[in-house]
């Protein structure tokens, strides 16, 4: 079998020590992959100006996945718009690999054991709008969301093959589509068409404001949930809040198709505050390396990576020490 080729970008704030342990655990697997570093992130940029070149974004086409810890400073927002690096970095990638799958699992034994599913390429991160007259009082200010039939398509069909592979075969789409009425109804449809091919999946709707209800109060409801960009971003905060912290929280961006890598990184941000003090948790770091491993065909050393982090007395001490941990338990 060829080596996996996996860019790493560490990123800021605790994202390099993270990603650390997550290495360490994929190393510990066995499994052989070439590792070719990358300097990115907010502290690049106040450095020398520099996002995500596009010869950046050219070698990672022909690479197998990227596993990116975090990206992204406050300090940014003083002297550039805030959140410029994430867009920069994040969401570009998202778009330009097409990485149009946002999986985000969320396991908490015994209430909860679902998928969140989120259409990673367009609605209201698509970045249609603008400004009139700004700086004035009669300043205006859009943005749209952009919900293409093909774009919605593709992933609820994602979602549907998932919900298969699942043993209670349920999918949720969650909308709003009492007030968001065009692109509510072009999903709404969208799924229906994409349902009457899978008799054996049990489908449900629920809007995203009740969906946070559940999320909280039953979580049990749900199995496989497919949703839109940004209900998606809400949602798997949400998520990560209540199966155990944010730090649990992994996920993959995928390209389904192949047609370039898949990204992989933990819900989670740099937590600044935290940074450098070997405190973080690396496990959603350490959950996402498995997603990675499992999207690459290495099924077996990602599963061990799975179960070695279920032991929740594991995750006490520092983070180098939860990686120890993690390492021994494999
Ligand atoms: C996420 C993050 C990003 C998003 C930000 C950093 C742009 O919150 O991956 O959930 O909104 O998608
Ligand atoms: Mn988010």
């Amino acid at each position: 079998m060829s080596t996996h080729k996996i860019a790493v970008v560490g990123g800021d704030g605790i994202g390099p020590e993270v990603t650390a342990e997550a290495l360490k655990v994929v190393d510990a697997t066995g499994v052989a992959y070439e590792r070719i570093d990358y300097d990115l992130g907010a502290a690049r940029y106040l450095r020398d100006g520099v996002v995500l070149p596009d010869e950046t974004l050219g070698e990672w086409r022909s690479m197998d996945a990227i596993l990116l810890g975090a990206v992204g400073d406050p300090a940014v927002g003083v002297a550039a718009p805030a959140g410029l690096v994430e867009r920069g970095i994040l969401l570009k990638m998202r778009f330009e690999l097409d990485m149009y799958i946002n999986l985000r699992p969320f396991r908490l034994p015994p209430r909860i054991d679902c998928e969140v599913i989120r259409e990673n390429t367009e609605g209201s991160y698509a970045g249609e709008g603008g400004f009139l007259r700004k700086g004035t009082m009669q300043e205006i200010a859009t943005q749209g969301s952009v919900n293409t039939r093909f774009g919605a398509e593709r992933c609820i069909r994602y979602a549907f093959e998932k919900a298969m592979r699942t043993e209670r075969k349920s999918l949720h789409l969650i909308h709003k589509k009492n007030v968001l009425t065009f692109a509510g109804d072009l999903w709404q449809r969208t799924f229906d068409i994409v349902a009457a091919e899978y008799p054996e999946v049990t489908t449900g709707y629920d809007h995203i404001d009740a969906a946070c209800i559940h999320f909280v109060e039953r979580p049990e409801r749900y199995d496989v949930v497919v949703t839109d960009n940004l209900f998606g971003d809400i949602l798997t905060d949400l998520g990560g809040a209540v199966a155990g912290g944010v730090g649990y929280a992994a996920s993959a961006n995928l390209n389904p198709d192949r047609t370039g890598p898949s990204m992989f990184e933990p819900v989670h941000g740099t937590a600044p505050d935290i940074a450098g003090q070997n405190k973080a948790n690396p496990i959603a770091a350490i959950l996402s390396a498995a997603m990675m491993l499992d999207f690459l065909g290495e099924n077996a050393a990602a599963e061990r990576i799975q179960k070695a982090c279920e032991s929740p007395e594991r995750y006490e001490g520092s983070t180098t020490d939860i990686g120890d941990a993690v390492v021994a338990a494999l």
